[in-house]
């Protein structure tokens, strides 16, 4: 081992071909920074951090399914009882949990599908500031029914066509830490009711969310693709750098001709965006579903009772995945 030299100082060691100064390597770096100004070391980001989780809450997120059974009646069911008018309502008490691992107190949250503001309920219960947008003012009309009902402060809400955000939120300047919404799935969701569910309700009428030509809900699978890329796309103008984006996604029952795993198909398009990056999924296993007997007793279809929630993040340009 070779003898510390006069020059060695706790910064580091003098280098002996050095002819021109006594500075150790890490001193002759810092003295090549051209932002130095008073001689101080630059301060070492290590980065902002996500969420107030401890590590412990962190982990329990992190389990691949979030399994619920929430009340629909009582002061525990956040007004299902007008929630329920929407045909598909997401609990407030399921989006408090995402918007606060993903987010801070005082974060900016964006639904570009907010209906009765599931997302927006949970904002004004956690802290903070929910933007919603829905094609229907009579949901977004029972949204704020909703809100009056439970005490909460409204949250700002716009009626257009989430296509065209960049209109609509003309003269603000929304910088949003999360997006978290539930699309409307092309014509999947308004095709004709068969079997146990004809059954149980006694109609096969579709149940579509609006008679709206916008409405993603009433679009061929191949013009839904496209127009929810349009949407995630003006919302990412929206979206700060390293900003989350949470979309869910239910899959339909294979056919011959295609898997159906929609969750699949969402994440090929969507990866196309740039800076857009996929991180993975959570399983929302949604426990208040009834079982039915499908193919009973000939042969095996499944029920589903789980949505995916697929989490996105955006990264700063050119910028590689850490
Ligand atoms: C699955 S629902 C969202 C439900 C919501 N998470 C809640 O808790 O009530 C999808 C919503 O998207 C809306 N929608 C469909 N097409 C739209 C569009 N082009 N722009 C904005 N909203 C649209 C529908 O009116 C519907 O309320």
């Amino acid at each position: 081992m070779s003898k510390p030299s006069k020059k060695d100082s706790p910064k580091g060691k003098h280098d002996p071909r050095n002819q021109v100064n006594d500075l150790t390597g890490r001193e002759w770096v810092y003295f090549l920074n051209s932002m130095e100004l008073e001689g101080g070391e630059p301060r070492i980001v290590t980065g902002e951090k996500l969420n107030e989780l401890s590590e412990e809450e962190w982990a329990k997120f992190l389990a691949p399914v979030i399994d619920t059974l929430y009340p629909t009646s009582g002061k525990e069911a956040y007004a299902h009882h007008i929630r329920k008018k929407h045909p598909s309502p997401k609990p407030p008490q399921l989006m408090k949990r995402l918007i606060e691992f993903f987010t801070k107190k005082g974060g900016w949250v964006l639904d570009p599908f907010a209906g009765v503001g599931g997302t927006l309920l949970a904002c004004s219960m956690t802290g903070r500031y929910g933007v919603g947008v829905d094609l229907s003012a009579e949901y977004l009309e029972l949204y704020e029914q909703v809100s009056r009902e439970l005490n909460l402060e409204p949250q700002k809400v716009y009626q257009g066509d989430a296509r065209r955000l960049g209109e609509i939120f003309r003269g603000e300047d929304y910088l949003f830490d999360l997006i978290l919404t539930d699309p409307p799935y092309g014509d999947m969701l308004s095709r004709k009711r068969t079997g146990e569910r004809k059954k149980k309700t006694g109609s096969d009428a579709p149940t579509p969310f609006t008679d709206h030509r916008d409405d993603l809900g009433n679009m061929s699978p191949e013009a839904f693709y496209g127009a929810l890329e349009e949407v995630i796309t003006e919302s990412l103008r929206f979206l700060k750098v390293k900003g989350y984006v949470l979309i869910f996604c239910k899959d339909m029952q294979p056919t011959a001709e295609h898997h159906n795993m929609i969750h699949a198909d969402v994440v090929n398009r969507l990866m196309q965006i740039p800076n857009l990056r996929f991180r993975g999924y959570k399983i929302w296993y949604d426990k208040s579903l009834n079982l039915y007997p499908f193919g009973y007793p000939y042969a095996y279809v499944s029920n589903q009772l789980h949505q995916f929630i697929l989490i996105f993040r955006k990264e700063p340009s050119d910028h590689p995945m850490p």
